[in-house]
């Protein structure tokens, strides 16, 4: 399988090193042999038609930063290597924008019309044009995996609609950005402030490019949306969701819901058609209450009930086992 590699950011160095990492277990155990044939950034593209040494790529990348600095780059553009570079799969990992969804929305687009398979774990333009993005794989015949754009290495989608295929989801509510839920964590039990925990987040290297998603509400909301769509068949959209941020959490809040025995978290719901992100308090006892930057979602479904799932919901190699999984995925139905 040949695949252009969108994005050259901590997903994306973190997809690479996984194949490193992985290359002779991935041929052993499913006779899967991935070639990356290009990797673009907003510097520039480096193609090879026989696959490129990741090893190298990423040590040359990490030298300066940018990988038209790689021996042999090219000013292309990410949307150019889409159209020119033969391959059969895009893995599209660039930065989430949920104000216009671009640059992810036109690379997801142009690759499903130029037949190209795509695994992403960009949010932005699946929580602006879930349908329109959906019909064009249908119509191009191709696949569409979003698993590691909500939820990162929980496996929510794959276990609402594959395992629990024959229950109805009634509601999700869940705890769906590590960033907010490590800075409440750490506010609460060792009583550090915002703007220093928002860094300590942010080296961690799970915060997004623009941390004010994360605090804002909009990350969570955009993953919302996303498991809405995916696992309940609805068509909603970033903008049907009511968003309340962490910024106006006070040290004090925080302190006074301990006393009372809970804790503040940001949660999002989906229930009766209604899509909300905001603090919440929450029991300590609560299997809600996860703490530092896990992740946590609750789906409550017709025959099984309650089924809780925790996990890690960021970082370059948990993100990549929710892609990795989907391109297996697409690898096993296309050989058929
Ligand atoms: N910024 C996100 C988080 C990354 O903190 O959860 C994963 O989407």
């Amino acid at each position: 399988m040949r695949i252009n590699l969108i994005g050259f950011g901590v997903i994306g160095k973190g997809f690479a090193r996984a194949l490193v990492r992985k290359r002779t277990w991935l041929r052993e155990k499913y006779g899967f042999q991935p070639e990356v044939v290009s990797i673009s950034d907003v510097t520039g593209t480096v193609v090879s038609e026989g696959g490129l040494d990741l090893e190298k790529t990423l040590s040359s990348v990490e030298r300066t930063g940018r990988v038209i600095d790689c021996p042999g780059a090219e000013e292309m553009t990410g949307l150019e290597a889409i159209r020119e570079v033969d391959a059969d799969l895009v893995v599209e990992v660039t930065p989430t924008n949920v104000d216009t969804g671009e640059p992810g929305l036109s690379h997801m687009l142009t690759a499903m019309e130029a037949g190209k398979h795509v695994v992403t774990s960009n949010k932005g333009p699946l929580a602006l044009e879930f349908k329109r993005l959906t019909e064009t794989a249908k119509k191009n015949g191709v696949h569409l995996k979003f698993e590691a754009s909500a939820g990162g290495a929980m496996p929510l989608i794959n276990l609402a609609n594959e395992i629990l295929s024959g229950d109805e989801i009634l509601s999700i509510k869940g705890i769906l950005n590590g960033t907010t839920n490590y800075i409440l964590t750490r506010m609460t039990k060792e009583g550090t402030g915002f703007e220093s925990t928002l860094r300590e987040a942010q080296e961690l290297g799970i915060a997004e490019t623009d941390p004010t998603y994360d605090i804002s509400g909009s990350d969570t909301a955009a993953k919302l949306v996303i498991l809405t769509n995916a696992i309940m068949g609805k068509n909603t959209t970033y903008r049907d969701v009511k968003i309340e941020g962490i910024n106006r959490i006070t040290p004090e809040a925080i302190a006074l819901a301990k006393e009372d025995g809970y804790v503040i978290k940001l949660v999002g719901t989906v229930e009766n058609g209604e899509l909300e992100v905001a603090p919440k308090l929450v029991p300590m006892n609560h299997p809600l209450n996860v703490d530092g930057t896990l992740n946590v979602a609750t789906f409550q479904t017709d025959l099984a009930g309650e089924i809780t799932i925790v996990g890690t919901g960021a970082g370059a190699m948990e993100t990549n086992s929710a892609i990795l999984s989907d391109i297996l995925s697409i690898f096993r139905n296309s050989r058929g």
